[in-house]
């Protein structure tokens, strides 16, 4: 056993807790590497480590949009803790064998090979779940006995009984909360057994706020121009905003959300010095994969939030001036953001948004004609 101090270890006094004990991980090699351009958002990060070190026999469920940093989370903090992890992304097809292990053929000899599941169970690591939601219910229920802390019985290794370290860990990520798609983003989702829930630990993730989004481009991309990484957050803000407003109202307006990976990417592209405005590359990215009418709004949104394509000026590399990141325009627009959806909407999103909703009349129209 040894001693870890979390304050010092994520380099911030407002982690709730301190002072842990950690046994050091078997499987070196299953420890993840740290990403060092990875900013942690203090909130989750509390969670996290209010499971991990106090997981009274629960497992944890993270739910949230795609691509908004649920797997990463998890990797980044086993990263720093030294932490083994077993990852698994689980799909229709996926099977109960699948986690637990199957007998298979080596030099002409059939062993027995442990899945991720009694890995993790074994050497006392963190075991991920990934996209829970797209297993079905009956084959997740063999890890009911299991997340209640009691042993796994390997019926097909001759009954072999597998009890579980005390550092052993479940985290699942989804989409969804086990109620099915409610958004028409995922398809696949399941509806999960509540029984099942019963015995997990819920946290709700969002898209990283704007201070954190803005921490992310610069350290990712120290090339980007701050003006630019704005603006970008500000097109991904509105672009979720109008995302939002159709799920809540039932009416879906954007097809697709707008990920942190996304604006990643987009940046990622903007940052290097090309002959490709910010608008093709946020066409190539993200709203060429939408129907033609979202499409035409989403580069609207750009032209309101970049300039007109036409009449801009690419201009990507970094301001020798302007080297602050500036983080006060950032947190304004997320004081903007957490005003309730009743409040004025940016002059911008009122016009595009309305637009949009015009755009669809006018094609249904269209279509009955
Ligand atoms: N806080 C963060 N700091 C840096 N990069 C992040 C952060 N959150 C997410 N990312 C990046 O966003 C992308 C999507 O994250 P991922 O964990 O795969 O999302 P999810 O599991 O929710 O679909 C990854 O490339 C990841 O590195
Ligand atoms: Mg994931």
């Amino acid at each position: 056993m040894f001693q870890v101090n979390l304050k010092q270890i994520f380099n911030s006094e407002k982690i709730s807790f301190d002072e842990c004990e950690l046994e050091p991980c078997k499987l070196v090699e299953q420890i993840p590497n740290i990403d060092v351009n990875y900013v942690f958002e203090l909130k989750v990060l509390n969670e996290v480590l209010l499971y991990l070190f106090h997981p009274f026999k629960d497992c944890l469920y993270i739910a949230g949009p795609s691509g908004c940093g649920k797997t990463t989370l998890i990797l980044q903090i086993a990263a720093r803790l030294n932490w083994g992890v077993e990852q698994i992304t689980l799909s229709n097809k996926c099977e109960s064998l699948d986690l637990i292990g199957h007998t298979t053929l080596k030099q002409g000899q059939l062993i027995y090979e442990y899945g991720p599941l009694t890995r993790a169970m074994i050497y006392g690591e963190i075991l991920i779940l990934n996209e829970i939601d797209l297993m079905s219910p009956g084959d997740l229920a063999v890890l009911n006995d299991v997340l209640e802390g009691k042993p796994l019985t390997i019926v097909a290794n001759n009954g072999e009984i597998i009890k579980p370290h005390p550092q052993f860990r479940v985290v699942a990520t989804a989409n969804t909360k086990g109620f099915g798609d409610m958004t028409g983003f995922y398809n696949g989702a399941r509806l999960l057994n509540q029984a099942f829930l019963d015995r997990w630990r819920f946290i709700e993730m969002t898209y990283p706020n704007s201070r954190v989004e803005l921490m992310m481009l610069k350290t990712a991309f120290p090339n980007l121009d701050t003006e630019m990484a704005n603006k970008l957050i500000r097109f991904a803000n509105e672009l979720r905003k109008v995302v939002e407003l159709g799920i809540d109202n039932g009416v879906r307006q954007i097809s697709a959300p707008f990920s942190s990976r996304t604006l990643l990417k987009i940046a990622s592209l903007v940052s290097v010095n090309t002959e490709y405005t910010v608008h093709k590359i946020v066409n190539m990215c993200y709203a060429l994969r939408l129907p033609k009418i979202e499409q035409e709004y989403v580069m609207r949104l750009c032209n309101d939030v970049f300039g007109h394509e036409k009449a801009v000026l690419k201009k990507t590399q970094k301001n020798d001036l302007d080297e602050n990141v500036n983080v006060e325009s950032a947190l304004s627009e997320e004081d903007d953001e957490n005003k309730s959806k009743s409040d004025v909407k940016p002059k911008t999103q009122r016009r595009s948004r309305k637009t949009l909703k015009e755009d669809k009349k006018e094609s249904n129209e269209k279509n009955d004609n």
